[in-house]
């Protein structure tokens, strides 16, 4: 029998996003694209329109009382940042405009730490942002790439990864979870194992952050990257964390004002951590709003939100199967609400197309992930992606939608 929901009174929370509330080409919105980019609630937009309204100042700078409204609100962020992830310092805790800005800081800052012939490792399930930066970086040392593969399935093929571990690996980059196809990668076995080999592990939580909520000290992560606006918060804002000796030891990544400690024309001394790695203004308002999106997300509770979306996947999966001749790539026991599916002999854009005009929002493509689809060798995917304000009847309507599709274009 099906488990029912307890914990988490769906409709109470959708009244939380003002956007569910409207139609789209004459439909009510379905928002199925949450791998995308989530939903924002009132409360954060309420954050937003309350900086802008009454303390928008420059931080760290003045000493005027707005300046210090405005740094106390940033800084506190930052602090419920740390308590989320369970950094063990503050200062741990880099803010960025994102998780490809936080990749590409650790990336560039091993330019130096990397000679010809070490070996950097990543995986099959990657986004092309936790590839290309690391690419990159192999063209300016010589170091090489090597790949974990993947199975059918979706999973990561873990004898492989056990047999590319040598004293030569420097560096192993992984997602928790792959934004194509959801799977959970089994990251505590993947940390553990590099660091018996001496190699430092970059997470990307990307996709991760919506669902669980990861501890950064009992993973023992060198660096966790995330980004706010998949986590009910804005775009432009994310964050990198890294243990405070790696952080010590890389680079700025940008020079500027806010990262130096002294100028002159002679020379420079940086600003100690986070400091260092934040040049510039930064996305202030994002940054107060992030912590504002943690403190929802977690009155909401990730247990509750994992259970829920959990029936969700479930569910979505039974009744998309039931439609003749579509096939569902991503398919490990191990896997959050995210469903990639294609109808046999019909490209994904134009089903995509046609649920858009019944006011379901989905994401067709490769999904940034273009080594997963010359995997499984096709041209992308239509990915429904669940959050825990979407519902079982919104499902129904995809279904339907992905009905009618597979009718018109057949
Ligand atoms: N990385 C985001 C996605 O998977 C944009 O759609």
């Amino acid at each position: 029998m099906q488990k029912e929901i307890t914990m988490l009174d769906v409709h109470k929370i959708r009244e939380d996003f003002p956007i569910l509330k409207r139609e789209v080409n004459g439909k009510p919105l379905v928002y199925f694209d949450n791998a995308a980019t989530s939903q924002t609630p009132q409360v954060v937009i309420d954050t937003i329109v309350e900086y802008y309204s009454n303390y928008n100042a420059n931080i760290h700078r003045g000493v005027h009382t707005l300046s210090q409204v405005a740094t106390d609100a940033y800084e506190l962020a930052r602090k419920k940042v740390q308590e989320h992830f369970n950094a063990q310092h503050i200062h741990e805790i880099i803010l960025t405009s994102g998780t490809t800005h936080s990749i590409n800081i650790v990336a560039t800052g091993f330019t130096n730490f990397l000679s010809k012939g070490d070996e950097v490792i990543v995986s099959a399930l990657e986004h092309h942002s936790n590839i290309v930066p690391w690419q990159m970086l192999c063209d300016r040392t010589g170091a090489v790439l090597k790949v974990i593969p993947m199975n059918e399935d979706g999973e990561l093929l873990m004898d492989v990864y056990d047999d590319l571990l040598s004293d030569k690996t420097k560096l192993v980059f992984v997602n928790h979870i792959s934004n194509a196809l959801g799977t959970i990668n089994p990251i505590e076995e993947i940390i553990g194992k590099a660091h018996k080999v001496g190699a430092a592990v970059l997470i990307d939580g990307a996709q991760s952050c919506p669902h669980v909520k990861p501890d950064v000290q009992a993973l023992d992560a060198d660096f966790y990257v995330a980004s706010a606006h998949k986590l009910c918060g804005p775009t432009g804002v994310g964050l990198l964390y890294g243990k405070e000796e790696w952080l010590n030891k890389l680079p700025p990544y940008q020079g500027g004002g806010e990262m130096i400690d002294q100028v002159t024309f002679e020379k420079t001394t940086y600003a100690g951590l986070p400091h260092k790695f934040e040049a510039g203004t930064p996305n202030i308002c994002g940054g107060i709003a992030f912590g504002a999106a943690l403190d929802y997300m977690n009155s909401i509770g990730f247990d509750n939100i994992a259970s829920y979306e959990n029936e969700l996947l479930e569910y979505g999966t039974k009744k998309l199967l039931e439609i003749e001749g579509l096939k569902i790539y991503g398919t490990s026991k191990n896997k959050t609400s995210v469903i990639s599916f294609n109808l046999e002999n019909i490209h994904p854009y134009d089903v995509g197309t046609i649920v858009d005009k019944l006011g379901i929002a989905v994401r067709t493509g490769h999904h940034c992930a273009q080594p997963i689809m010359d995997f499984y060798k096709i041209p992308g995917t239509i990915r429904a992606s669940f959050s825990f304000y979407n519902t079982k009847e919104e499902i129904d309507a995809l279904v339907e939608a992905v009905k009618k599709a597979k009718m018109m274009l057949s």
